[in-house]
């Protein structure tokens, strides 16, 4: 069942534009200016009951505002959002009951009061009975180690602790559908791996997670599915493991050779394989990418060159892919087709260079 629904979702945000000092604020109450920043432009997306999705994509790309629409936490400026059969923004409290949604950047906590009080406030708004709470805070205890942060002062809290804390709240209520936007954002290591264990326990269960991060073990370990996007689009959904199919298509086969090896003649074989010599006799690296040659091709020519003794293919990992997707290495357009952010000079890339691209609007 269709848990999420999206259709040709839009979120606009008009920024006034200043002039530096003091002139230019004086300008800006005389003649207002704006510029419209296109966060989010057209997203569809179905999410079905207990799908785990990575939703992921550069600084600026539009992942927070999505989530945000899909909380209730802003409207839309056009499009349709249902989550549940429920339109997150008009309905926000029955919205709040079946999510859970937590900002990595922000705390839920109450920052007077310890972790304890809190988690019994959020119990009362939610109406959770008392042996369910008992039982979810002995649970928290056993994954998120939580029992020691009870009597802390959310103020208090590390940043670790204060994000074990706020997972608790957040899954407190046992939310079908929860958005975890950055949930192990400056986390240690052991931290980290706790969070990731707590939640592939809770898709296990049937929850349905949409999770945002710029960390790929949290991807790898908890999702099936990644949705990438960048400028507020989509331009990739699919399976985790095909992202690797589609969008990494280098290779690179080491080759250990015996005796000697005719350079020239490989070069000359495979002029599009860039072609390195290790530092050791007979060592040999061929980068390629397999739409324009194949391993055997490579494989023969290598043959030819020499006596091949043993080898290797590399091929790149999801987490290179998102890794370049995030450097900003990797330009994805929308139809699967890939460019090296060297070739695509043309391109108004980052959102910084969008906004300021943007058409300033005169609203006197
Ligand atoms: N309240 C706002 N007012 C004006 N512009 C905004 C507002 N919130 C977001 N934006 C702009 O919308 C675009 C998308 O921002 P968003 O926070 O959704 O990106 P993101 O994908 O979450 O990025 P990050 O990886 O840095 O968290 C950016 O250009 C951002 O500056
Ligand atoms: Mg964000």
């Amino acid at each position: 069942m269709a848990l999420i629904e999206v259709r040709d979702l839009h979120k606009v945000f008009r920024r006034p534009v200043k002039d530096p000092g003091f002139v230019g604020a004086l300008r800006h109450l005389a003649v207002r200016r704006f510029t419209d920043v296109t966060a989010v432009d057209g997203i569809d997306l179905t999410v079905q009951t207990g799908e785990a999705v990575a939703y992921v994509g550069p600084n600026g790309a539009g992942k927070s505002t999505t989530v945000k629409m899909l909380s209730g936490i802003l409207v839309p400026t056009s499009g349709l959002v249902r989550v549940g059969g429920i339109v997150p923004h008009e309905d926000r409290i029955a919205n709040a009951r079946q999510i859970g949604v937590l900002f990595g950047q922000r705390t839920q906590q109450w920052w007077d009061l310890p972790v304890r009080d809190t988690l019994e406030l959020l119990r009362e708004m939610y109406d959770v009975p008392r042996r369910d709470f008992a039982e979810r805070l002995e649970r928290f205890d056993d994954v998120l180690g939580l029992g020691e942060l009870l009597p802390v002062v959310a103020r208090k809290l590390s940043l670790g602790q204060r994000m074990r804390a706020d997972l608790a709240a957040t899954f407190l209520h046992a939310p079908r559908v929860v958005y975890l936007d950055e949930p192990t954002i400056g986390l240690d290591i052991s931290v980290k791996d706790r969070v990731r264990a707590f939640l592939r326990s809770v898709v296990q269960e049937g929850t349905t997670l949409m999770l945002t991060t710029h960390d790929l073990g949290d991807i790898e370990d908890v999702c099936h599915r990644i949705v990438i996007i960048d400028r507020g689009r989509i331009i990739h959904d699919g399976p985790l493991a095909r992202v690797k199919d589609v969008y990494a298509t280098e290779r690179t086969i080491h080759a250990q050779m015996l005796g000697p090896i005719d350079l020239a003649g490989l070069r000359e074989a495979l002029p599009l394989a860039r072609i390195d010599t290790g530092s050791a006799p007979g060592e040999l690296a061929l980068a390629f990418d397999r739409t324009h040659l194949t391993s055997g091709q490579v494989v023969r020519a290598l043959a030819l060159a020499g006596e091949l003794d043993d080898l290797r293919i590399d091929e790149p990992s999801v987490e290179d892919v998102v890794r370049r997707v995030y450097a900003g290495d990797l330009v994805l357009d929308v139809g699967d087709r890939v460019t090296d952010r060297a070739d695509a000079t043309d391109r108004a890339d980052s959102a910084e260079t969008a906004e300021t691209l943007a058409p300033v609007r005169d609203t006197t």
